[in-house]
């Protein structure tokens, strides 16, 4: 039998090459050989989100088809919306006993993500919401709710993964074993730096390439990245190392020895360099924009591959839910 794989994605923005890289290589990978469970997070997008119900709601879509463009295979992987799976909320009730509030204060995504919303949860998390502050208790009923053994995720997410591992070692010292403990999946690529040179490259730092940017908006992107700053002119002999064009050569396995040389050597201008990288990440995008467009022009498509993969998804909740309730004793013949 086929072993259960869980992970999940906030639709707040649409995928960028930092998600490309990153975690989503993984779901290429394993789709063909796992029991593939990928959840579109509304209910934990609105956590910090509250206030903005159309982003969440659009972002759905957008966000299912761009995994579908970049090759996640509906016909492979159940592709399900975490709102429409009222059993996720329910497991979330019955684990927040098992975890204490000052756990969950002090788990370092929780702390990272509070400092970064200070204008939703005030300067020292002081205006922090139940729901926010809960929602690892939440990301681990996703987790349990599909008996998910293997979660591909980005480096970020480890703290949540350790806290859905105490929550299931909990559960089962004190009603029985019934839960299966999660193991993470780590991408080659851990994390993709921005443009900028930031260690990160997120859509709220402002310095993403997203798949369904434009030639014209990737080239203007591009043409800002940070280079070497010793080098002024464009024979200046520079250092790939400390170039972000040169990392993304690197990372999208353009040329590298040629342009690594050149630069060295100061054969090489920036702008030139950078139009090379502009050509290699539009012919990264190409065919992913096409197959993307399908499903533009195909919304019927989008939706039933939805529904089709959320139905799938409440057969496996309801059956965790009903073995979840045996073991705390609360199931009821009535
Ligand atoms: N927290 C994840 C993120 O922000 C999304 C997510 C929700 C998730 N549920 C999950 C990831 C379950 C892995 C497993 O990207």
């Amino acid at each position: 039998m086929k072993k259960n794989v869980l992970t999940g994605l906030r639709p707040t923005g649409n995928l960028h090459l930092g998600h490309y890289f990153g975690a989503c290589g993984n779901y290429l990978k394993l789709q063909d050989d796992y029991n593939f469970f990928l959840e579109i997070a509304d209910v934990q997008a609105l956590t910090d989100n509250f206030n903005n119900p159309e982003k969440v709601r659009k972002n759905t879509k957008e966000i299912t088809m761009d995994l579908l463009a970049i090759g996640v295979d509906p016909n492979k992987v159940n592709f399900f919306l975490q709102s429409q799976i009222p059993e996720i909320a329910e497991l979330t009730v019955y684990y927040s006993n098992l975890v204490t509030v000052s756990r969950l204060q002090r788990n370092p995504t929780v702390k990272t993500e509070m400092a970064q919303k200070k204008e939703l949860f005030g300067n020292n998390g002081e205006s922090i919401t139940y729901g926010f502050l809960g929602y690892p208790v939440s990301q681990a009923a996703d987790i349990t709710a599909f008996s998910g053994e293997l979660i591909p995720v980005g480096e970020d997410q480890l703290p949540l993964l350790e806290q859905c591992r105490e929550i299931v070692r909990k559960f089962n010292s004190i009603y029985g074993e019934t839960l299966i403990e999660p193991e993470h999946l780590l991408s080659d690529t851990k994390r993709v730096k921005g443009l900028d040179g930031n260690e990160k490259m997120g859509k709220s730092l402002g310095n993403a390439i997203f798949l369904v940017d434009s030639e014209d908006t990737i080239k203007e992107k591009v043409m800002k990245a940070v280079t070497d700053p010793n080098k002024i002119k464009k024979d200046d002999k520079a250092n790939p190392d400390v170039c972000m064009v040169y990392y993304y050569h690197k990372l999208l396995n353009n040329n590298v020895e040629k342009v690594c040389s050149e630069c060295k050597k100061g054969e090489r201008g920036c702008v030139a360099c950078k139009m090379e990288l502009v050509n290699a990440i539009n012919k990264l995008l190409k065919p992913i924009q096409e197959k993307r467009k399908y499903y533009e022009e195909h919304p019927e498509e989008v939706d039933r591959i939805l529904k089709e993969g959320t139905l799938k998804a409440q057969e496996e909740a309801k059956e965790t839910v009903k073995k979840v309730k045996k073991a705390m004793m609360i199931d009821y013949d009535i």
